[in-house]
């Protein structure tokens, strides 16, 4: 039995620094780019949540030696094609995305059939879109009803490369198309729409065969096949999907002041800086750094002064995927309707979030209009919560238990939110750091 959480009141001021967890897309590929180096890679804070233990049990399926504690990760590469395993495995991607999907793209040349399998969530998410390029490698694919996991991967040794359109903006789908890539003789070539750019800056930074060329709406990426990939020593920058609720909760609160230490401000994931300070949000990115090809700050976040809706460019949309949840929360107290579109990708998400985030402004008493891929809010600088309110059924998505939690402490009211395990799969420490605030 998951546990229930109560919040019936609202948060005090405060003014603290706070130290959140690494990345996760930078930690689960930093776990697949180590399980194919000649020999130790170790990382510091790396994020030791469900999905990236995932990451570490699946490459342990495939043969690779992992060393693992609070402090450190080390992974003992053994090469490109130093993967060993049984017939028949089975890899268990449990809650993520990323790893079920990137991995695909590792495995094309897998000698045995390897069945992928996840949890609920993932399980009610869209395979094709992956499994559909890497046929054109010249793997085969076994999936449940057309898209879906559990799938069997078939490799082929005869793979050639593609020529490959994405024109979702996933950071998933080029991934994996990259690493087929990489798995292939020959240039695979992809158009990509704009998304989070890690695996791109990884392999510049790994010497790999990938070149990048930026045009305004998508980058043009050449990859060929790889031989050998040097040990990769890594401290993993905070993860700014992490940090978006605290910039949120300190954004919607009153006279109060947050330093997040050291995060990830890459520019393809800092769509929630620029979208919030748009709406009146006081932040600001201290002590900039490069750190192996990827920017990391410390952001200072104030209270707001007065908020504004905003009608959301859609440039914004790719770098702050992963944020509108907790974006709506600050459009709820805005001034004014505001109006997010083109959103049809954020219901492929852990749980279908465009809905949730319009179900979970409702029971808070906020108005919104939701199509299939847009949300107007209906939003009130005064709002006062009066009905109680209980988030459930939602599929464990993380992001949908942080918001509420988030909104619970900003706006008041009484709240019952089920699953409070949903955390640990990108965020384990998030209600620990709650309570640091408190003191
Ligand atoms: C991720 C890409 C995004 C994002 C996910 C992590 C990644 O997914 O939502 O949380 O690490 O590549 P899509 O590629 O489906 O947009």
């Amino acid at each position: 039995m998951s546990e229930i959480i109560r919040i019936k009141q609202k948060l005090e001021n405060f003014d603290k620094e706070i130290n959140i967890p690494g990345d996760k897309s930078l930690s689960i590929r930093w776990v697949l780019f180590s399980s194919l180096a000649n020999g130790k890679s170790e990382a510091k804070n790396l994020l030791l949540s469900e999905d990236v233990r995932a990451a570490i049990n699946a490459i342990k399926k495939l043969g690779i030696k992992v060393k693992l504690n609070n402090k450190f990760c080390k992974i003992y590469g053994n090469g490109v094609d130093g993967y060993t395993y049984k017939k028949n495995i089975t890899i268990n991607a449990q809650n993520s995305g990323t790893l079920g999907r990137l991995l695909l793209g590792l495995l094309i040349n897998t000698k045995y059939p390897i069945k992928i399998i996840g949890d609920k969530s993932l399980s009610k998410r869209d395979f094709k879109r992956i499994t559909d390029p890497l046929s054109k490698f010249g793997a085969k694919f076994k999936l449940n009803k057309i898209k879906y996991l559990p799938l069997t991967i078939f490799g082929s040794k005869k793979l050639r490369p593609i020529i490959y359109k994405e024109s979702k903006g996933s950071a998933q789908c080029k991934s994996a198309v990259m690493f087929g890539g990489m798995r292939t003789d020959g240039v695979t070539k992809i158009k990509a729409k704009k998304s989070r750019n890690h695996t791109e800056l990884l392999s510049r930074y790994l010497k790999l065969p990938v070149i990048v060329k930026k045009r305004k709406n998508f980058d043009l990426i050449k990859i060929n096949k790889i031989n050998k990939i040097k040990t990769l020593n890594y401290e993993i920058p905070s993860d700014i999907s992490s940090a978006a609720f605290f910039i949120v909760l300190t954004t919607l609160m009153n006279k109060s002041k947050i330093i997040i230490k050291n995060v990830n401000i890459n520019p393809s994931r800092t769509g929630v800086i620029k979208i919030l300070r748009k709406m009146g949000a006081r932040i600001n990115l201290k002590n900039q750094k490069i750190y192996k090809g990827e920017r990391k700050a410390d952001i200072l976040v104030e209270s707001s002064r007065s908020l504004k809706a905003i009608n959301c460019p859609t440039k914004f949309n790719n770098s702050a995927i992963d944020e509108f949840l907790a974006i709506f929360l600050v459009a709820a107290k805005a001034k004014g309707i505001s109006y997010f579109k083109d959103l049809a990708e954020l219901n492929e998400k852990e749980s279908p979030r465009l809905k949730w985030g319009s179900k979970i402004l409702n029971q808070m008493g906020i108005k919104t209009i939701l199509t299939n891929s847009t949300i107007k809010i209906f939003g009130n600088p005064n709002l006062k919560i009066k009905k109680k309110i209980i988030i459930k059924n939602y599929l464990k998505d993380h992001r949908v238990f942080m918001t509420s939690t988030i909104g619970a402490l900003a706006f008041g009211g009484s709240w019952t939110i089920h699953d409070k395990d949903s955390i640990k799969s990108s965020f384990p420490n998030f209600l620990k750091i709650i309570s640091q605030l408190r003191k």
